[in-house]
Parts: structure tokens; sequence; C-alpha cells
């Protein structure tokens, strides 16, 4: 495998309006960016994604951009997002932005020029179809109701896979790829490192525009039933990076969902469309086409089959970026882990699986601390446009308004999005104003201040497990070294060697809150992490404690 500059990185997403406000806004912003980059480098973080920070209306939280070459007023100004990848540069970390392709906002002076004039330049630039046929198919939007909205003021449908307030742009047309490509020139002269690439799938639609069985009530049908059917995204993408990204040089995460299992090598192999892709496995065990309430719970034996599965799938081909949260998802911890058992042990043993399995670990804001899911009170609590389609959803099914809150409590992105927890003062250190949304009133406990200087700390063991990958003499057998199972078959133990060219390292995770016994392939080890104070072993077993994760390396 060529070996690339990104393979040995540790990245860390921020999610600005929600890390650090620095003028008592209630919104994070670039300079609070700024202010923590020696918190990230202390850290040990070589590539920062940023969720986009772009002028947008916030419909869904930037993900809908109206201009692509403007900063959100908000978020600051163009010269902070050059003071910012200017000061990462000098910490030796790299900046990645969100790049947001699949849509616009209905914002954007190509949707207004599109609505002045459907017939004209611009409205080739969106899916525009006669209304007079009633909707031209059946699809779902990602977050509710149909696909298809009146362009404002005309006789025409337009087509948004996401929000209303999100059209979708039309890949289809030269043109549009052209301004696209313009943009992500003009962003990596600046100096970036790259770029996360969102919800790139839905760029390829399975035309001429038809129905697919209903999957709910409504009528209506997932778009993952037209995707399935969607065939030719590879000649986009190969297009988009090699007019971009190729030559800068530049890193591209892509976040995949519905790829084709056949089409891995496609995307993140040598010759990929992007240099990695989200391992999304554990983040889509259980889901349901009917909506949140639906869901399976993940056990610890499914966690341990998603996580292996995907790694012995890529391993010869490329690399996955692992994540355990983002901000789309529920915080990691309390997602992953049975409920009752979150508590500092269990929370070291997930970041052991998550930074020693091969792969770019992505860590979330907040994740190095040990944050947790928001105990919601109420729906009125709730911003995120997606959980509010789901707690509809979920009444419509039947259930009543506690138990949809207790679904929608579960899987809520806005989980992820309660403020970042800098200290024990008010607001949790992220703002001297109101926080634009209520932090987790478990702030006083778990924040940074108290975690920084603690030996024994969340924060401190992710810095130690970072270290590791790092470390000069570890290094290519943490980065490179091949995964594979130990012991798969024994309940609730995750245990997987680490195999490189020099050295062979063991990672024993006991995946639950009674001690269990373990075998060991040798005798001769070196203990290079441990989360628990003990370490118990008899001749060749090692009981493990409850959540007890071990990093050995074999001698
Ligand atoms: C991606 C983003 C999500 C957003 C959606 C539409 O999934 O991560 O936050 O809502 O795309 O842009
Ligand atoms: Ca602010």
């Amino acid at each position: 495998m060529k070996k690339k500059w990104w393979h040995d990185k540790i990245a860390y997403q921020i999610y600005p309006k929600s890390f650090y406000d620095t003028n008592g806004d209630g919104i994070g912003d670039i300079q609070g960016i700024i202010q923590k980059l020696d918190y990230l480098s202390d850290l040990g973080i070589d590539i920062i994604w940023l969720s986009p920070v772009y002028l947008s209306p916030l419909a869904d939280q930037g993900y809908d951009i109206a201009d692509y070459y403007q900063i959100d007023p908000r978020f600051g100004t163009m010269e902070d997002m050059d003071e910012l990848i200017a000061e990462a540069k000098k910490r030796g970390i790299y900046i990645l932005m969100d790049l947001v392709v699949n849509h616009c906002s209905d914002e954007h002076e190509w949707f207004q020029k599109a609505i002045a004039d459907p017939e004209g330049k611009y409205g080739k630039f969106f899916y525009l179809e006669d209304a007079k046929n009633g909707l031209p198919c059946n699809w779902r939007s990602y977050f509710g109701g149909p696909c298809w909205e009146p362009l404002p003021g005309t006789d025409k449908l337009y087509l948004h896979v996401f929000h209303k307030k999100q059209p979708d742009l039309n890949w289809e047309n030269p043109e549009v790829r052209e301004e696209i490509y313009k943009n992500i020139n003009w962003w990596l002269d600046k100096g970036l490192g790259g770029f996360r690439i969102d919800a790139i799938i839905n760029i390829k639609k399975a035309l001429p525009f038809r129905d697919y069985p209903s999957d709910r009530s409504d009528g209506l049908s997932s778009i993952h039933n037209m995707l399935k059917e969607a065939d030719g995204i590879g000649d986009f993408l190969q297009e988009m990076k090699h007019r971009t990204f190729a030559k800068y040089d530049a890193f591209t995460v892509g976040e995949v969902f519905d790829a084709k299992p056949e089409e891995l090598e496609d995307f993140v192999g040598e010759e990929g469309h992007f240099s990695t892709m989200f391992d999304f496995t554990t983040v889509c065990f259980g889901t349901s086409e009917k909506g949140w309430y639906d869901c399976r719970q993940i056990t610890p034996e499914d966690y341990k089959e998603c996580c292996f599965s995907s790694q012995e799938a890529i391993q010869d081909i490329g690399f996955y970026a692992n994540v355990i949260e983002n901000h789309d998802e529920p915080r990691g911890v309390s997602h992953y882990l049975p409920e009752g058992e979150v508590n500092n042990t269990s929370k070291k043993m997930l970041a052991t699986i998550n930074i020693m399995l091969r792969g770019i670990p992505f860590l979330y804001q907040g994740q190095e601390l040990g944050m947790e899911n928001m105990p919601f009170k109420s729906i009125d609590e709730i911003d995120d446009i997606n959980t509010l389609d789901e707690y509809k959803t979920a009444l419509d099914a039947g259930l009543s308004e506690a138990e949809a809150l207790k679904v929608i409590s579960r899987y809520s992105r806005d989980n992820a999005r309660t403020p970042m927890q800098w200290s024990d003062a008010p607001a949790a250190g992220f703002t001297t104003g109101t926080p634009w949304l209520r932090v987790n009133p478990n702030y006083v406990s778990i924040n940074a201040a108290a975690q920084v200087h603690d030996e024994d700390s969340v924060f401190t063991y992710y810095k130690k497990l970072i270290a590791l990958r790092k470390h000069p003499e570890y290094k290519d057998t943490v980065v490179y070294g091949k995964t594979i199972p130990y012991l798969r078959e024994q309940k609730n133990l995750m245990a997987f060697y680490r195999k490189g060219k020099e050295k062979t390292l063991l990672i024993l995770t006991n995946y639950q809150k009674d001690p269990q016994s373990v075998k060991l392939p040798s005798e001769k080890y070196r203990v290079l992490l441990n989360n628990c104070s003990t370490l118990n072993q008899k001749g060749d077993f090692i009981t493990l404690e409850g959540y007890q994760a071990l990093v050995l390396e074999l001698l």
C-alpha cells in the first residue's frame, strides 16, 4: 500500500456553533476555535474537520449554504478563517472544511435566479419538473415528507432529498460541476488540508424519476430504494478528484452511506475517489426504514461483529475513518455502552477500541471528555429538524408523547450538539451569554478544566492512546498492522491483534460489567496501556475486570 501523509493522523471534528463562543452571543465562532488550538494540539490532534461555517440561514445548521465563498457573520469573517488556517499550520494541524454540494440553500443566488427564470441557465442547476402532473416520484425526503416542493411563483416543482430549504444541485449539468470545482480549488488555494464530503452518495440520481414501492403509510418510499439503482457516481467523483483534490494531494473523507459493497475499492482503494470514508457499520446497525422508534439497540456482540467485519473488508483495500459519534449521532458512550454502565472505565474501553482499530480515528468534540447524551425533558428543548420529524413519525405510529420523547432522546442529533463543556463555570464556560442550545447539566462534573491535569481522566487516557499511535516504536504497527480478531467467539470479549512488520500488539477489552477470564496466547508481554489499576494474571490467564481494556505488546 502506497503511504500517504494522512495515514498516521488523528482527526477531530468541530461543530463550530457549539465549540467556543468568544463574543458572548451564545454561538461558537472561529475565534473560539483559534483560542482552543493549543488544547487540541496538547491532545495530539493533527487534522481538524470544521462542520460548515459558510454563509447560511442555518435551517440545517449550515448544511444549507447560501454562498460558498463567504463565512457566516455569526461564525466570523474570512480574515478569521485565514487566521485559523495559519495558526493551525503553525502547530502542524491541517484544516478540513465541509464540502456540501449535493444541495445548496434555497437562499443561494443560483436558486433565486432559478425562481426568477426557471427556463434559464440557473433553472438547469436544479431538478425542476412540471407541477401539473402531480409529484414526479414518491421519494421521501430524509427529513420527512415528499422530496418535491413548489418552486415559488412558478408552475414547477423542485427536488430536495433533504429539507425543502436544501434544493438538490443537478450534477448531470456540467456547468454545475464546473462551479463546484472552481470553489473547491479556491479553498484549497487558501491552504486547506482537504475536505469532509457531505452526503455525497446522493449526487447521482436514478433517472428518469419514478416511484418505488412505498414503505410507510404515507405512500412514499425511502431514498435508499432509489440509491440502490443509481449507477455511475464514480464518473462524477473521479472527475471531481482529478480536477481538484488530486492536484493538491489533499485529504478527503467521504460521508458515504449506501455504497455498494463491491464499490469499496472504487471509493477508497489506491485510485479511489476519496482518501478515506467513515465506517458507519455500527451507526447503521439496527436502523429501520420505519423510523427511530423501530430501531434495534446494538449489543456488545453486535458492536464487535460490526467492527470486525468492516476491518476485514477494508484492510487489503485502504483505510476507513473510525468514529463513535459525530454531529448527526448520539454520544458514543451513551449509544454503545449499556444503559447504567456508562462510567470512566467503560468510556476508556470504548476509546481503546476506537483508537486501536486500524483506520484513521475521527474524534468528535467532547468525546475526549466522555460527554454523554442530554437528558431531554420536553420536545421543546429540541432544535434539530430531523429529530422533530422523527418525533412526529413516532407519534403517528401510535407511541405516546412520553414514549416518543424517550425514543428521540436516544437518537437525537442534538445530543451531540449541546455546547462543549469547558469548565464548571455557568454555561460550561462555553459562552458568557445564553447558549443557543441548552448545556448538558452534567457539565459540573464532566468538563475539560477538571480533566486536563487529572492523570485518571478520560481526557488523559485519550491523550495516552493518541501518543501510543504516534510512538516511533509502535506507530507503524498501529497504523499499518493488520487487525486479526482474537477469541472472536468469546462472549462480550472484544479482542484483536494488530500485527505489524516488526511488532504484534494484542488489545483485550471486556465489554461487560462482570469480570471475565481470557487465555493469553503468550505469557511474555509488555503492558502498554491499562484503563484499570490492576492486572490479575494467573498462568496464561488474565481475569479482566468489568470494562477493563489492555493494550499489550507481545514479546
Ligand atoms: C449530512 C450531514 C448532516 C446534514 C445532511 C444534509 O448527513 O452530516 O448534518 O443534515 O448531510 O446536508
Ligand atoms: Ca460568538
